[in-house]
C-alpha cells in the first residue's frame, strides 16, 4: 500500500445527516447510482456508510459482520465500484459505537482485514465508547487508539483513506497528520442551522495552516439539499446565500467536501451548487491549503487562499442581516500582483476600475472571486 493517498480532499457522500441509524442496502445503492449519474463527471466519489450497518454480536472467530440490512457488504462495494465510485464505513476504537453498535476496540487487525476484504475505500473512526477505555486521555492518549488502527491499515493489502472523528479534541489539528489521518474532525456535529454553520466554518482558522496534501480539516458535513430522518426529512435550514457561503468557506479550508442529504431527491439549485467546477476545483487545488482569516470585523470577513497556480481564492463574507458592500484595497497585499478577477460562482470575469476592488453581498451571503495575473 502507499501513503500517497487522499492528496485531496475526499469529495462523497455520507448517510449519517440523511438517514442516521436506519441506512440500508438499498439507501446505499440508491445514493451511489445518483452521484453517479448526477455528481461523479465534477470529482464526487465517495459513497460512505455511517454508524448502524454493524451486527449485534461478532462472530465465534471475533470477525465483525454486518446486520440485516446489509446482507452482502462485499456485493454492495462490488456494486459502488461497478459505477465507478468508491465505498467508505464506520466504525470506533471503542467497545462500541456513538450509535451503541459494536466499534473495534481489540479487534483492530481484523477488522482492517475485513474491510480490505470487502473492497472498502475509506473509514470513518469515531471516539464515542473509547471513553470507556480511557475516560481521562491525555494527548498521547487522545492519539493512542488512532495510531492503533492506523497501525492495523497499514498491515492489509488495500488503501483506505482514514477519517478520524473526534470532535476537535486535542486540538487533533496539530498531530491528525503524525497519526496517519488523511483528515480529521475539528468540531462537533454541524446542524442546518446558520449558527451552527457558521459558527463552526468561521472558527476554522486554527486549524487551517495545518492542511496539506494528505492531511485535511474535517469541519464535518454539508448541510444542503434535504437532511433530516424519516418522518423530519426537511429542507436544509440554510438559505440559498448561506448555502453558497458554506460551500465556499468548506471549499477555501480545503475541507472533505462529503454531502449529507438524501441524493435521490437534489433539487436543481443543489445541483448547481454541488457542481459548479471552478468552486470544486478551489476545493480540490494541489496546494491543499487552508485559507488564511485575512480581514475580520464584526459585519463581515475575507478569507484568502493561496492556489497553485500561483493565483489565490477569495471569500468576502458578509455576516450581518442586510446587504453590504465588502471592499479591498487592489494595493493590498492580497491583491496587488493581480489584474484578473473572477466570479466564481457566477464563472465570469468582474470589469473593475478605481482604487478599490468591492462588491455587493447578500445578507449571510458570499462574493468568492479567483484572482490571477
Ligand atoms: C458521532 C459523529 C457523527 C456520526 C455519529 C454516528 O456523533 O460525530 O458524525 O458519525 O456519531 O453515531
Amino acid at each position: 500500500i502507499g501513503d500517497n493517498i487522499g492528496l485531496t480532499p475526499a469529495l462523497g457522500w455520507n448517510s449519517w445527516n440523511a438517514w442516521g441509524l436506519s441506512v440500508d442496502d438499498k439507501k446505499v445503492r440508491t445514493s451511489a447510482k445518483a452521484m453517479a449519474d448526477r455528481l461523479s463527471a465534477h470529482g464526487w466519489a465517495y459513497i460512505n456508510i455511517d454508524d448502524g450497518w454493524e451486527a449485534e454480536q461478532r462472530q465465534p472467530d471475533g470477525k465483525i459482520v454486518a446486520n440485516s440490512k446489509f446482507p452482502d457488504m462485499k456485493g454492495l462495494s462490488d456494486y459502488v465500484h461497478s459505477l465507478g465510485l468508491r465505498m467508505g464505513i464506520y466504525s470506533s476504537p471503542g467497545p462500541r459505537t456513538c450509535g451503541g453498535f459494536l466499534g473495534s476496540w481489540q479487534h483492530e487487525d481484523q477488522d482492517a482485514q475485513t474491510y480490505g476484504d470487502w473492497g472498502i475505500d475509506y473509514l470513518k473512526y469515531d471516539w464515542c465508547a473509547y471513553s470507556e477505555i480511557d475516560p481521562k486521555p491525555d494527548l498521547a492518549g487522545l492519539k493512542k487508539p488512532y495510531q492503533v488502527m492506523r497501525t492495523s491499515l497499514n498491515k492489509i493489502n488495500r488503501d483506505i483513506m482514514y477519517s478520524l472523528c473526534q470532535y476537535g479534541w486535542g486540538n487533533v489539528w496539530e498531530w491528525g497528520a503524525e497519526v496517519g489521518g488523511n483528515s480529521w474532525r475539528t468540531t462537533g456535529d454541524i446542524q442546518d442551522t446558520w449558527r451552527s454553520m457558521s459558527s463552526i466554518g468561521f472558527n476554522q482558522d486554527k486549524a487551517a495552516p495545518f492542511s496539506q496534501p494528505g492531511h485535511f480539516n474535517d469541519p464535518d458535513m454539508l448541510v444542503v439539499g434535504k437532511v433530516g430522518w424519516g418522518p423530519s426529512l426537511h429542507n436544509t435550514g440554510l438559505t440559498y446565500d448561506e448555502q453558497y457561503t458554506h460551500i465556499s468557506l468548506w471549499s477555501l479550508l480545503s475541507s472533505p467536501l462529503l454531502i449529507g442529504c438524501d441524493m435521490s431527491h437534489l433539487d436543481s439549485f443543489t445541483l448547481n451548487l454541488l457542481t459548479n467546477d471552478e468552486v470544486l476545483a478551489i476545493d480540490q487545488d494541489a496546494l491543499g491549503k487552508g485559507a488564511n482569516k485575512y480581514v475580520k470585523s464584526d459585519n463581515y470577513q475575507i478569507w484568502v487562499k493561496d492556489l497553485k497556480d500561483g493565483g489565490k481564492a477569495i471569500g468576502l463574507f458578509n455576516l450581518s442581516d442586510k446587504y453590504q458592500t465588502i471592499s479591498l484595497n487592489k494595493n493590498d497585499p492580497v491583491l496587488k500582483d493581480y489584474t484578473k478577477f473572477r466570479d466564481v460562482w457566477q464563472q465570469k470575469y468582474i470589469v473593475t476600475t478605481g482604487k478599490t476592488f468591492s462588491a455587493k453581498v447578500a445578507p449571510h451571503g458570499v462574493m468568492l472571486v479567483k484572482v490571477s495575473k
